[in-house]
């Protein structure tokens, strides 16, 4: 008998990138990365404990969208939303301190996931479930020491491309570095 996950049309397609990095820096240029890649319009939703880089993540994300070192706002930790000048509009979104669903109604959030710029958000589980359908998320998470585990994941077909590209950018990097190990040693 077939599967019956067969049956199922999926209305994404999610696809999974795992990478770690082994300090701030490593997870900004992630970041910074992935923020080259955008368009516009996108929702990167970062989620994971205090800690894990989230904020150094979108503030490498930032960078990639052409935000100045200078511009950053070092901390966001009583604005929930921080908007930057970019190639695109960046919209620096922080629900930690939003906990309840009255506290999300009221920032209007919708203004800035539906617009042209792009979102990033940290504690992005803390948006109500149906919020979004469509979005990249990096859960990040410790493992020891200066250690992080990201895992992007996407959920919808223009972030599986994204993803692609990433993923592809992240194979010929390491290939590179193969290469000139392989020369000099
Ligand atoms: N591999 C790493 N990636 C990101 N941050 C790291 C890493 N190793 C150590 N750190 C440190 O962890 C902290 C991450 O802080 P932050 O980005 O504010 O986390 P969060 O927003 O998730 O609470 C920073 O002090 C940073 O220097
Ligand atoms: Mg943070």
């Amino acid at each position: 008998m077939e599967p019956l996950t067969q049956n199922v049309k999926l209305k994404t397609k999610n696809s999974v990138l795992v990478v770690f990095t082994r300090s701030a820096a490593q997870t900004r240029s992630w970041g910074r990365k992935l923020g080259k890649l955008l368009r516009g319009g996108e929702i990167i939703g970062l989620s994971g404990e205090l800690g894990t880089g989230k904020t150094c993540f979108a503030r490498g994300l930032a960078e990639g969208l052409g935000v100045g070192k200078e511009a950053w706002i070092r901390s966001p930790s009583f604005t929930v939303i921080n908007e930057y000048d970019g190639r695109l509009p960046v919209y620096h979104i922080d629900l930690y301190r939003i906990d309840t669903p009255n506290g999300i109604e009221e920032l209007n959030l919708r203004d800035y996931l539906f617009s042209d710029g792009v979102s990033v958000i940290e504690w992005f589980e803390r948006l109500p479930p149906g919020e979004v359908d469509e979005f990249l998320r990096v859960s990040m998470a410790h493992t020891k020491g200066n250690e992080r585990e990201l895992t992007f994941e996407s959920c919808g077909d223009r972030y599986e491309k994204i993803l692609r590209v990433l993923g592809e950018r992240n194979q010929r990097g390491a290939a590179r570095k193969a290469n000139v190990a392989g020369t000099t040693g």
